[in-house]
């Protein structure tokens, strides 16, 4: 038995604000996939919680991250989506940046001095692929991407790279929802029957295994499917939510990744990518190797749950809770590691509350 989260943690602004800068920096973030940026210029820009940032395939075949802004004063380089470009062109005033950061072009300051060019490039971030997935990091200090997957790498060489699958395309939704709500949520199989009662019907619920691994800070799920029932997810799979908002589904002949990308205290956007090998599912006799209708199904479901429980939090009448160990251990796990993450917060506020007695 374990307490939940006071519920305040799951909707106001200063736990936002602490979480902005004090977790959400500090962690690598999956924004897309690198197909997207098979060729030189192809970019992708998207605001990341507050942050504006922009990646690109610079001249020489190289992914770069750059904080969309401009140095004159702060216009967008590009507009959030994906296109393709030469040069990034402000779009405020026209200064030029290679795609390598470099200023280029000021125009209009012919004649004037704006001093050493090149403390007037962009502002660079950390960019990094694995397995086909795009992932930026906008902390110099934080561990490299391999470190930050940890136990994830070895679970991951069990399963087919998507470099030998076949793309199935993107499905994007905004939920009213914390992005702490989703991932309670996403770490427990509790809810299955209640919630997705398809699901649960195809699940060997006996062969289910939750493990929390501390190498990676993620909750692991190795789940077998019944095959006749959805022969689509016939055979093993293993599901990871990884702290704070990454999740991978593994299976025999399908990937799908997430992202859970908080937009404010009580919003996210989720995307996910499907992947999948219809030529070796047809080899193993399963006509329909994609798990993407289900995974549709199963993520609506999700969604309307949690913006009811979104709601009841922030109702503030919700005096707390109880966690089980045997229904909700990964739950257990993540809030453990959100307690850990908002340590200061945690101590700013009893210290501030002891000074007030
Ligand atoms: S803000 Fe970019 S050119 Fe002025
Ligand atoms: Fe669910």
């Amino acid at each position: 038995m374990s307490e939940t989260l006071p519920h305040q943690y799951y909707h106001d602004a200063t736990t936002w604000a602490w979480e902005c800068e004090q977790v959400f920096r500090r962690h690598w973030w999956l924004i897309g996939i690198e197909s997207e940026l098979t060729d030189s210029g192809d970019y992708l820009a998207i605001t990341l919680m507050k942050w504006p940032l922009v990646i690109v395939r610079d001249q020489a075949g190289e992914l770069r991250a750059f904080y969309n802004l401009c140095r004159h004063r702060a216009g967008p380089l590009v507009f959030d989506g994906a296109g393709r470009c030469q040069d990034l062109v402000c779009r405020y005033h026209g200064w030029r940046y290679a795609r390598s950061g470099e200023l280029l072009k000021a125009p209009g300051f012919e004649g004037e001095t704006l001093g050493d060019r090149a403390q007037l490039g962009l502002l660079p971030l950390r960019v990094q692929t694995w397995n086909g997935l795009l992932f930026v990091c906008l902390d110099e200090s934080a561990p490299n991407l391999e470190t930050w997957l940890g136990d994830i790498l070895p679970i991951a060489a069990r399963f087919d790279a998507t470099s030998s699958m076949q793309f199935d395309g993107e499905v994007r939704k905004k939920a009213r929802s914390n992005w702490k709500t989703y991932g309670d949520n996403s770490c427990e199989g509790y809810h299955v029957g209640m919630v997705h009662s398809r699901l649960g019907s195809s699940m060997l619920r006996e062969s289910v295994t939750i493990d929390c691994y501390d190498n990676g800070e993620f909750v692991g799920f190795d789940v077998s499917y019944a095959s006749g029932e959805d022969d689509s997810r016939a055979g093993q799979g293993f599901w990871i939510y990884k702290f704070p908002g990454l999740l991978l589904h593994f299976a025999d002949f399908a990937f799908n990744a997430e992202t859970v990308l908080p937009l404010a205290a009580d919003a996210i956007e989720l995307r996910r990518w499907f992947w999948s090998n219809a030529e070796k599912a047809t080899d193993h006799g399963v006509d329909n190797a994609s798990i993407r209708p289900n995974s549709e199904r199963v993520m609506d479901e999700d969604v309307t749950i949690c913006e009811l429980v979104q709601r009841n939090l922030a109702s503030g009448v919700y005096p707390g809770g109880r966690l089980s160990a045997r229904q909700e251990p990964g739950t257990i796990y993540f809030q453990q590691l959100v307690r850990k993450a908002l340590g200061g917060l945690l101590e700013t506020e009893k210290g501030g509350a002891e000074s007030r007695d």
